[in-house]
């Protein structure tokens, strides 16, 4: 079986089941979180929201994530593409009239300089190889365009918690043992929820996400140096949820002063967070 073959039956399946839409990207917080980064990027980089959003591609496009968070930015024109009918049917659904295609991000259709805006959201793990990807979205885009991808897992993040579950050391201060025993849980141990509740062969998920289970993630250092060898300008990250940041859930404004101030640092606290979010422009 190949990677295509298994996302489109372990997204079939979560969307025949329902059980798609009580993803925790999906929850309202995180919609109004991703326009935020999207307004707050516009702003720092110079970039046209009206330009931008003129015009936009989303791969991978899935139940429509994307299209909800941008259609109350000002969003003009959009496609969706992906290779699971089923989960065209609920976005179909859930957002009448909307344009999803099926098809294959890694060769798509469409002509040179088309867009001004592609996006993909909780996508770049299920690829085999980016590059295809990142190639037809340079080439798709037009120039001044904008590439977006999001909820990207962090290979440095996974690493280093690795690394910590692993060390004999004993600190003064350790209070988030807990959420790392979870955090490992979820990393290297997801399959099996999978089997529990639908019998399916935990394998078929891994196949699903070989970005994940084969290199833990994805490094933001490689994606940014790729992003520029195919032709980019420039790569703006934005990262997104800080190790223990679950933990200070109930006490918004502490949670977020921490996170401005992990962001701050850029690079040097690049292995505090789970995901990182890239804008790379044509
Ligand atoms: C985790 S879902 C994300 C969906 C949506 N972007 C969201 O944020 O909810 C990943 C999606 O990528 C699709 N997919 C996987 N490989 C693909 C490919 N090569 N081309 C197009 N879609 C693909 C899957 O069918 C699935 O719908």
């Amino acid at each position: 079986m190949d990677t295509i073959k298994a996302n489109q039956i372990v997204h079939g399946l979560l969307a025949k089941t329902g059980d798609y839409e009580n993803s925790p990207h999906l929850l309202p917080e995180n919609v109004q979180h991703v326009r935020t980064v999207f307004l707050d990027i516009f702003k720092r980089a110079g970039i046209q929201p009206n330009y931008c959003l003129s015009n936009c591609l989303d791969l991978g496009c899935g139940t429509g994530f994307m299209y909800e968070v941008l259609k109350d930015i000002g969003l003009k024109s959009y496609i969706g593409i992906d290779i699971t009918a089923e989960m065209l049917s609920v976005c179909k659904r859930k957002f009448l009239g909307v344009d999803v295609r099926i098809g294959d991000a890694t060769c798509l259709s469409f002509s040179d300089k088309e867009f001004t805006l592609v996006t993909n959201y909780s996508f770049l793990d299920h690829l085999d190889n980016v590059r295809p990807v990142f190639e037809e979205a340079f080439r798709t885009l037009k120039d001044g365009g904008v590439f977006y991808s999001g909820l990207i897992p962090n290979a440095d993040f996974s690493i280093n918690l690795h690394r910590a579950n692993e060390s004999h050391c004993e600190f003064i201060q350790d209070s988030l043992r807990t959420s790392l025993s979870r955090e490992m849980d979820s990393m290297f141990d997801n399959g099996s929820i999978y089997k529990d509740k639908y019998g399916m062969d935990p394998g078929i998920l891994q196949l699903a996400e070989p970005q994940k289970t084969l290199h833990f993630g994805l490094s933001l250092d490689d994606l940014s140096a790729l992003l520029k060898e195919i032709g980019f300008s420039r790569v703006i990250v934005s990262p997104n949820w800080y190790y223990g940041q679950r933990e200070l859930k109930g006490e918004y404004t502490r949670m977020k002063i921490v996170e401005e101030y992990l962001a701050s640092c850029g690079s040097v606290s690049q292995q505090m967070f789970k995901y990182f979010d890239f804008f790379a422009i044509k």
